[in-house]
């Protein structure tokens, strides 16, 4: 049994069918990536995995367990993790902060709690913030633990959300455009980052514009187009994929 499968899921926006029947399973232990032009549907794909969109139908199972129409926070503790297209940091919070908001889904009481200070949660606060810190180092980012949000680089920035993602201690990480934004060397960096967070143990399901990204650290490709799945194979099966070829210098997409 994969660790996720997604059956026949569909989103219809108004007139517009933004994820037409799509189904896919990702293993356990790799990396899979979903590839397609801008306005494929793969955000609104990841939207449904992750509880931020309801489906209007199909089904959804990760771990074994029905997960379509659950909320977000939901879906979180079942054990998937998620970065945004669009970088969601808190501005006015400093880089560990940021990472700690993820460590608190694991701590027992809660983030509010957390927030208040009560007693009761001092230790679960050190806890955290050390995990937090383990994290920071694992991604090179240690040294930008006090620094506010708002002074870091886009690259940075990437890198402490992958940090807060990561602080949840995911079985499954959904990474939306993890390299947008960011120059050739930081492509790289990140690149060697998503195949050691997948050497961890960690299930990784990651949406990319850069398909040269993509083709040297996935397991299996998902290509999407208007909505529709038009291929789910091995990296080298679909370069060669004439669909795919098609797609990708037939116009569609610059
Ligand atoms: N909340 C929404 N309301 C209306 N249309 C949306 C919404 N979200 C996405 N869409 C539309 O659905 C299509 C797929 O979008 P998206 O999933 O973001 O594509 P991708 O991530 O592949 O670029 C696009 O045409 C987009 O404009
Ligand atoms: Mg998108």
């Amino acid at each position: 049994m994969a660790l996720l499968e997604v059956k026949d899921v569909r989103k219809r926006f108004g007139g517009l069918q933004a994820v037409d029947t799509v189904s896919f399973a990702v293993a356990e232990g790799t990396i899979k990536a979903l590839i397609g032009p801008n306005g494929a549907g793969k955000t609104t794909l990841f939207n449904l995995i992750s509880g931020f969109v309801s489906p209007d139908g199909g089904a959804i199972s990760f771990r074994e367990r029905q997960v379509q129409g659950l909320r977000p926070y939901q879906v979180a503790a079942a054990g998937m993790a998620r970065t945004f297209q669009h970088i969601r940091l808190f501005p006015k919070m400093s880089s560990l902060e940021n990472v700690m908001v993820g460590r608190h889904l694991h701590g027992r009481s809660g983030f509010l709690a957390s927030m208040l200070s009560l007693p009761r949660t001092r230790r679960e606060e050190l806890k955290a913030k050390d995990k937090a810190m383990e994290l920071m180092d694992f991604l090179g980012i240690a040294g930008l633990a006090g620094t506010e949000a708002t002074s870091l680089s886009y690259g940075q920035q990437r890198l402490v959300e992958l940090a807060r993602a990561l602080a949840c201690e995911p079985r499954l990480l959904l990474l939306d455009e993890p390299a947008a934004g960011l120059n050739m060397r930081e492509t790289a960096e990140m690149a060697s980052v998503i195949s050691k967070i997948r050497d961890m143990g960690i299930t990784i399901l990651i949406v990319e514009h850069d398909v040269s990204l993509v083709m040297n650290i996935s397991d299996e490709i998902i290509v999407l187009n208007y909505g529709r799945k038009v291929a789910d194979d091995v990296p080298l099966a679909i370069q060669k994929n004439e669909d795919v070829i098609r797609i990708y210098l037939g116009g569609d997409d610059a």
